[in-house]
């Protein structure tokens, strides 16, 4: 059966004919969310709209056609698939868009998110610019940790590689998210060569300063956003690292981290420094999360197109947390061991960032 909306395999549909994936029919203590390869899935990002207020040139496109409203998921459908994950032993919610703070209501989303018994950690990934008015919201809300895209801390440079966003207010947007008491800000940047390789000691510099995290991460080859230098201007973690280390000794930290990033510190300081390099495979063997879209499309894997689509479920069984439970549970089976970025056997990911979430 196909959906239209997966080309490799396709919805809930299929997948109701599995009642259990192998890992629960051989070990009835397994955790519920467990892959054929014997990872354990306890990590949701969820995106909650794929619109935004900037239009940075590794994300979007200049013109974006944004998704039909009736195509992403409710609120209130948001709120009962977080449920259903949560229930099934998902310990760790990342919102992310998008920019999640544009989405309206969508602190009535966070806030019953934050209810949800046995959810450890509500974190949100946003691009700082309404972060101003709503920290002390999303601080109530039981949000501990937020990520905010920092790409250069020039005001001519930042507007050009987001496009439409204005430096001033994010830089208010931190301060504020640190203010409310948020645990850990976090700055992320996208290195290209180029364009802000140049920033790499001012933005570690600044994150040092104010007691921030902060992560480079490689660009990731998603969606077709118009520039086709961006093979080009890929900077590695390792150049990253490298230039770093000649200023500054990076020691490890013993940081436990979630997700991808490695950490590290700098003598003296508390900031962590991570890299993340999603165009190598190591940290695939260890992956513990799973994506939704705002389209409620379930994604196994950034780098690959497996999916279910939860929102046909959604929609075809209101209500129904166990119909729900059972397609996610399902979709395991379809987790692909590692993405394929740049391998040139593999379709690429024609996804753009924003409606997938980061
Ligand atoms: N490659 C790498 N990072 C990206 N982000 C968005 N698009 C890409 C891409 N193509 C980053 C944003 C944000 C994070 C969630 O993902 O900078 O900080
Ligand atoms: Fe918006 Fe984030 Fe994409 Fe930039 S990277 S356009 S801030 S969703």
């Amino acid at each position: 059966m196909t959906c239209g909306i997966n080309r490799i395999r396709c919805c809930a549909h299929s997948l109701f004919d599995t009642t259990m994936p192998e890992s629960q029919a051989t070990d009835p203590q397994a955790p519920l969310l467990t892959d054929r390869f014997g990872r354990v899935i306890n990590y949701l990002r969820l995106s909650v709209t794929d619109r935004c207020d900037f239009r940075c040139v590794y994300c979007m496109a200049e013109e974006m056609t944004f998704l039909p409203r009736q195509q992403l998921l409710t609120l209130e459908e948001l709120a009962f698939l977080c449920r259903a994950f949560v229930e099934l032993g998902v310990s760790r919610i990342r919102l992310t868009g998008g920019e999640p703070l544009v989405r309206r209501n969508v602190l009535s989303l966070i806030r019953s998110i934050g209810e949800l018994p046995g959810l450890d950690e509500l974190l949100l990934t946003s691009n700082g610019s309404q972060l101003a008015d709503v920290a002390d919201e999303l601080a109530d809300a039981g949000v501990r940790r937020i990520n905010i895209s920092l790409d250069s801390i020039n005001p001519a440079r930042f507007a050009e590689i987001t496009r439409t966003g204005e430096l001033h207010r994010v830089l208010k947007g931190i301060s504020a998210a640190q203010r409310a008491g948020i645990e850990r800000v976090k700055i992320n940047s996208v290195i290209m060569r180029g364009r802000n390789d140049d920033e790499i000691l001012p933005l570690l510099e600044f994150a040092l300063e104010r007691q921030l995290d902060i992560s480079f991460i490689e660009e990731m080859p998603l969606g077709d956003t118009g520039r086709d230098e961006r093979r080009e201007e890929l900077v590695s973690s390792e150049e990253i690292r490298q230039h770093i280390g000649e200023y500054y000794p990076l020691l490890a930290s013993d940081a436990a981290s979630p997700g991808p990033s490695r950490y590290h510190r700098i003598e003296g300081s508390d900031s962590r420094i991570g890299f993340i390099s999603p165009n190598s495979h190591n940290f695939c063997d260890s992956c513990n999360r799973v994506r939704v879209t705002c389209e409620g499309r379930l994604l196994l894997c950034l780098g690959n197109e497996h999916s279910v689509d939860l929102r046909a479920v959604l929609r075809s069984h209101p209500g129904d947390l166990d119909a729900l439970k059972q397609a996610i549970v399902a979709a395991m089976d379809i987790k692909p061991e590692r993405h394929h970025f740049y391998d040139p056997e593999q379709p690429q990911v024609v996804r753009f960032m924003n409606t997938t979430g980061g």
